[in-house]
């Protein structure tokens, strides 16, 4: 037992439900000895010599000895390989149906006896031992997976696999899913298994809740994204490469990838950042576009116990003049912990509690967790028995219910990877509309079953429909929460067909945008867990998951009235802006901390609904484009190599740098800035880029930047000048930066189109100098048109 599950025992031993998760967990332990074969002698394989190739749409197969490998380009830079025979699908990343392939890419004898595939944007060069290179038009080395190694089980069932890669030497790793000690992953092994790190983590905790086997790479050479599509229990190990200093012995990167079965087969998304973001979603879906509401100031916690609470909670946000967007209640409104039910003693009239929320601008978001009480009488339980000839509930190899422990206490699970349990399981969500809930927040979703010792899930033997091809857990487990997140978002769409959904679920896998977003989970309190929360939500952007946040104050224990700050600060300027805290947590609520900090809270809640219609335009285009709003540095440079170490800043679309304060007692930061003119948003003081400045921080604010020329969609302040006014604190207006002398600038604006499927228009603009002044025009196919309402100039006139 190491350190981490000493203190996960003897926590869950202190509580009521710690004998029951000890009875499970040896109830997992069993239920795997008998329904899992013990792995027998293995045969090791590699592929052998090259033995043929022939031509197949987009590329081709090259035949080995003991294996074969199929190539298949697609338009604009993405790659397909599988070897033994794995082909793009079945998968669950996958949005639909596989992109066309290349008609031009052409398969043809490579030198020393290989083969290679060439089309417009890359070259795949496969070596006569099964190396597979690939190379841009000018000849310059992204990647090379070395020839795979399987180690077949002799009385059969799934092979093993490894497969080294290397990458140039100047390359950096990001991505892997949610990782708490990025967004630059460092040498190390990172694994691929959701989990539950059980109720707060640090940078050191891996891996957590929501993994994907997807590597993104910057180097000199390009950027790329490779995604190994297998949801099976995996290893990374990755090793950052050393470069000779221009003595020509440069060390590669690399990662050796190992999995303990399913196929290999991998996809390479290659160009500038924007373009792999493009064809990674284009891939796996276009992230959700969470309706505008979800895109203000949230507050939750667990534990509010009461709409007493609720409503004293909400007094406050109304007293102190804090703007607020959701509300979201935990699991403590629930009857007994259960799902879809509500405890009517003390919340005797949600729907109720709902329109008057509601009718302040406050929407209502329920938690759904996936564990059912097992107990006969309970009706979502009873209701799921009866579905199918097998019923809602995964089981296993014996056709036993599997009975795990969450909250309510003894749980069944339903298989979401079964259509008609999905179907089932979205109806439910009738009951949380007819609540009043506008939203929706998946938990538990690893899935977890406590445990004081062993894995906090499910047995590995446990048995799952897998859209009908049958399979166990250890294939299932990584997409469990993507599959919930899948009926979630397909039941919303049913019950309330007219506005997009709004869902955020813990776990997830590649393939979670086209659903809904996702959250830290249990970031511990404390300095290091501040900087966690945004190693997360830049390492999810480049994974393809651009909505999400931290609980912002961290899930346990107390901040510091400064820690809070400086977390409320962050938060505001990340797409999920939520503070969040545990049962037995301190407050979260900004005026609990003195009225220092309620004030410049007040201010960050304030500057971030003035920025509605900018994340609005950041969410659409997300949509649109899979572009994150929250992104690193070097998304417009990665060849700048500072930029690309550079850990503790982040651009929010194209026009803003967000130097957020992750150390104690700070109250100024070195800034690196990426090329051009950038406004200090605070003192309007201007500073070229590229190169580092120290920037003042007081406790009030955090250093914030605007790229000169940057046109930004904002609200404007009712009673201010330049807009008509209007509801919610004004109309949007257009906050121009200055361009610097002699460069024009410019930004894409998406108006709101409501919360249903409007589709959104993309408005372009294009900021100059025009005779001493700042001119914005609006380009449209017919040419550019000068806007002279509407807009405020800020940043410096040329000469200063
Ligand atoms: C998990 C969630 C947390 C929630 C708690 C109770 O720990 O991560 O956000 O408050 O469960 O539902």
């Amino acid at each position: 037992m190491d350190g981490r599950e000493l203190v996960r025992t003897a926590r869950l031993l202190s509580t009521a439900t710690g004998l029951r998760a000890l009875r499970s967990a040896w109830r997992v332990r069993r239920t795997d000895a008998r329904g899992l074969p013990p792995r027998g002698p293995e045969r090791a394989r590699v592929p052998g010599d090259v033995i043929g190739a022939g031509p197949l749409p987009g590329g081709g197969e090259v035949r080995f000895a003991r294996s074969s490998l199929r190539i298949q380009v697609s338009g604009g830079g993405t790659v397909f390989w599988g070897w033994d025979g794995a082909a793009p699908t079945p998968s669950y990343a996958l949005a639909g149906k596989p992109p066309e392939p290349d008609p031009r890419a052409v398969l043809e004898p490579d030198t020393n006896g290989g083969w290679r595939v060439v089309a417009e944007r890359v070259t795949v060069a496969v070596s006569r031992e099964g190396a597979v290179e690939l190379r841009t038009p000018g000849g310059a080395v992204l990647r090379r997976e070395l020839p795979p190694r399987w180690w077949d089980p002799v009385g059969g069932g799934p092979a093993r696999w490894s497969q080294r890669s290397e990458v140039p030497a100047d390359a950096r790793f990001f991505g892997l899913g949610g990782r708490a000690s990025g967004p630059r992953l460092r040498g190390g092994t990172y694994r691929l298994w959701n989990t539950d790190p059980g109720g707060h983590f640090g940078p050191a905790d891996d891996p957590l809740y929501l993994t994907m086997p997807v590597q993104f790479v910057v180097s000199d050479a390009g950027t790329h994204l490779a995604f190994h599509d297998n949801s099976w229990d995996g290893r990374v190990t990755l090793r950052e490469g050393v470069e000779g200093g221009g003595s020509g012995h440069d060390l590669p990167g690399g990662s050796e990838l190992r999995m303990t079965g399913g196929p290999l087969r991998c996809w390479v998304v290659i160009g500038t950042p924007a373009r792999v973001l493009r064809g990674w979603t284009a891939l796996t879906g276009a992230p959700a576009v969470p309706p505008s509401w979800a895109l203000g100031p949230q507050h939750a916690r667990w534990g509010f116990g009461s709409e007493r609470e609720v409503r004293r909670v909400m007094a406050g946000y109304r007293e102190h003049r804090l703007p607020l967007s959701v509300l979201h209640l935990d699991i403590d409104h629930y009857d007994r912990h259960r799902v879809f039910t509500v405890d009517r003693r003390r919340f005797p009239d949600l729907p109720g509690l709902a329109r008057e929320l509601r009718a302040e601008g406050v929407r209502l978001v329920s938690i759904v967790d996936p564990g059912v009480a097992a107990e006969p009488g309970e009706a979502v339980y009873e209701s799921g028995r009866k579905i199918g000839p097998a019923g809602a509930f995964v089981r296993d190899a014996h056709g036993a219910e599997v009975r795990g422990v969450v909250w309510p206490g003894d749980c069944v699970y339903p298989d979401f990877t079964d259509p008609a349990v999905r179907e089932w399981w979205g109806g439910h969500y009738a009951e949380r509309l007819a609540q009043g809930f506008s939203g929706i927040w998946h938990d538990m979703n690893e899935p977890v079953s406590f445990a004081p010792f062993g894995d906090p899930t499910l047995p590995r033997s446990a048995r799952h429909a897998l859209e009908g091809r049958g399979g166990d857990h250890r294939e299932a487990h990584n997409v469990y929460g993507l599959a919930m997140a899948r009926a979630g978002h397909e039941a919303l769409r049913r019950l309330r067909p007219d506005e997009r959904p709004f869902l955020f679920s813990r776990s997830g896998w590649a393939g979670l945008q086209r659903y809904g977003g996702t959250w830290s989970g249990d970031v511990s309190t404390g300095w290091p867990g501040l900087r966690a929360s945004l190693s997360l939500v830049l390492g999810l952007g480049l994974c393809g998951v651009p909505y999400s946040g931290p609980d912002v104050g961290g899930f346990d224990g107390s901040p510091s009235p400064e820690l809070f700050l400086r977390w409320f600060q962050l938060g505001a300027w990340l797409p999920l802006f939520r503070t969040h805290s545990a049962l037995d947590a301190g407050r979260r609520e900004p005026w609990e901390f003195g009225p220092e900090v309620l004030a410049h809270a007040r201010a960050a809640l304030t500057e971030r609904e003035r920025l509605r219609p900018y994340f609005v335009t950041l969410a659409h285009l997300s949509g649109l484009s899979g572009a994150p709003y929250v992104r690193p540095l070097w998304w417009g440079a990665p060849e700048d190599r500072t930029l690309r170490d550079c850990e503790d800043a982040f651009l929010l679309g194209d026009a803003f740098l967000v130097a957020p304060v992750l150390d104690r007692g700070a109250d100024r930061r070195a800034v690196r800035l990426p090329r051009g003119r950038w406004y200090d948003t605070a003192t309007g003081r201007a500073y070229q880029g590229p190169g580092q400045v120290l920037l003042d921080a007081p406790l009030s604010r955090v250093p914030v930047l605007a790229r000169a020329g940057a046109v930004v969609p904002v609200r404007n302040a009712p009673g201010e000048e330049g807009g008509q006014g209007g509801q919610g604190g004004g109309e949007s207006v257009l906050e121009v930066w200055a361009p610097a002398p002699d460069r024009s600038g410019g930004g894409l604006v998406v108006r709101d189109p409501g919360d249903g499927w409007a589709p959104p228009r993309v408005e372009q603009y294009r900021s100059r100098w025009v005779d001493g002044a700042v001119r914005v025009e609006r380009v449209t196919e017919e040419g550019a048109v000068t806007v002279s309402e509407g807009i405020r100039v800020r940043g410096h006139a040329p000469g200063h």
